[in-house]
């Protein structure tokens, strides 16, 4: 499920350089992703003189709590949809994106970004990375976004938005970049939306 707001051609290339994105604006229908390095999955389409922009709504599902984390033993939950598994981590030094007290909690699809190779087995918590994958050896920083530093993967490794409550909940709230094989995270491959 999405929710849309128009905005005008002026507005849309302003948010778009701020994202740091590449837009291709055509004579009509679904005219660009705004994409960047920290892609939300946003879609843009032109109607008339107005861009309409489409912001997926993720659900917020809590998905663990700070008491049950072991430091190196990582946690799995599936997210946004039933089969799209990915692995909540302590990685005991600061992480971008990382929740908890010290800042070190992080979630990222367990899905190679480059093939979908399942990465459950490969996670290296003495040096804060996930890989090498068993496929072609693609290797993601988890402290630095899931940044790919090795193999044939192009683009990172979708990380899961994080948040911690007064008592310790901890919810799944969103997701950066595009799981692998899916055109939108919160599409249904199975023909329903
Ligand atoms: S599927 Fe992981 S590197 Fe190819």
């Amino acid at each position: 499920m999405v929710s849309e707001q128009a905005v005008d051609r002026r507005t849309f290339l302003k948010l778009s350089a701020m994202r740091a994105g590449a837009v291709a604006l055509s004579g009509g229908g679904v005219v660009a992703a705004v994409v960047g390095p920290r892609p939300l999955g946003v879609s843009a389409a032109l109607q008339g003189d107005k861009v309409e922009l489409a912001f997926p709504e993720y659900p917020d599902v809590v998905i663990g709590n700070l008491a049950d984390i072991r430091p190196g033993e990582p946690m799995f939950f599936d997210y946004p949809q039933v089969g799209q598994r990915n692995m909540l981590v302590k990685l005991e030094k600061p992480a971008e994106e990382g929740i908890g007290p010290d800042g070190d909690i992080v979630a990222f699809s367990a899905f190679c970004a480059h093939m979908g190779a399942p990465m459950d087995e490969v996670y290296n918590h003495e040096h804060g990375i996930l890989g090498p994958c068993p496929l072609h050896f693609s290797t993601f920083d988890l402290s630095k976004s899931g940044m790919h530093v090795m193999g044939k993967a192009v683009q990172h490794l979708p990380q899961v938005v994080l948040r911690v409550d007064g008592q310790g909940a901890i919810s799944a709230t969103g997701m950066y970049g595009l799981i692998y094989g899916y055109p939108a995270n919160l599409l249904k491959l199975d023909g329903g939306n």
